[in-house]
């Protein structure tokens, strides 16, 4: 099942090969790629693509359910909720582009993709954030996910790794 959330200001909706230019250009900039850990630096339209083929197997199986972050009819980001079987709490993931940040946009975002899954059945969730990134850490924080411990982790886009805090959160 594919689900389209509205918020006030938000629609998250699916992502199409189409929008993978435009995912290609925001992710390329440093100050999103050097905070995600997943997020190779330079990544190529066509890694794009592939991460977007990937999405529909993983919405079948309830393990990966990626929505494009829409505001005023712009795709401006992305929050995921992703696991790697389906007994497992779901990791929440998101980056934004930098020129929407510091209007509350992803604690709308993440806050409206947790309730759906809750209202799945869905409880329990876990996140994550590089001790350099504290935005994020406070969006987790107004999240209700609280911290359960710091070890370093690979990132991608860096190329080393970097300390990083796990985040938990019940129900
Ligand atoms: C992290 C990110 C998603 C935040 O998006 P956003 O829409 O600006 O977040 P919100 O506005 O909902 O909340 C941000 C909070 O962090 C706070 N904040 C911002 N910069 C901060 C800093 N340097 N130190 C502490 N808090 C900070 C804001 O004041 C706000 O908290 P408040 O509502 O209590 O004032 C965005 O910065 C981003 O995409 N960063 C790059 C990618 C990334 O980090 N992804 C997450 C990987 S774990």
């Amino acid at each position: 099942m594919s689900a389209v959330i509205t918020t006030d200001r938000l629609t998250l909706r699916r992502i199409w090969l189409e929008d993978a230019p435009t995912i290609t250009d925001l992710v390329n900039q440093p100050q999103i790629y050097r905070m995600v850990v997943s997020i190779p630096a330079h990544q190529t339209v066509s890694q794009t693509e592939d991460w977007i083929a990937k999405q529909p197997a993983g919405r079948a199986t309830n393990t990966k359910h990626v929505l494009g972050i829409e505001k005023d009819k712009r795709l401006i980001g992305i929050v995921s909720g992703e696991r790697k079987q389906a007994n497992m709490p779901f990791n929440l993931g998101y980056w934004l582009a930098p020129s929407a940040w510091g209007n509350g946009v992803m604690t709308e975002a993440a806050g409206a993709l947790i309730d759906w899954l809750r209202e799945r059945g869905e409880q329990g969730f876990v996140s994550g954030y590089l001790v350099d990134n504290p935005a994020s850490g406070r969006v987790l924080e107004k999240l209700k996910f609280m911290k359960a411990d710091r070890r370093p982790i690979f990132c991608m886009g860096r190329g080393e790794r970097v300390d990083h805090f796990n985040m938990a959160r019940v129900g």
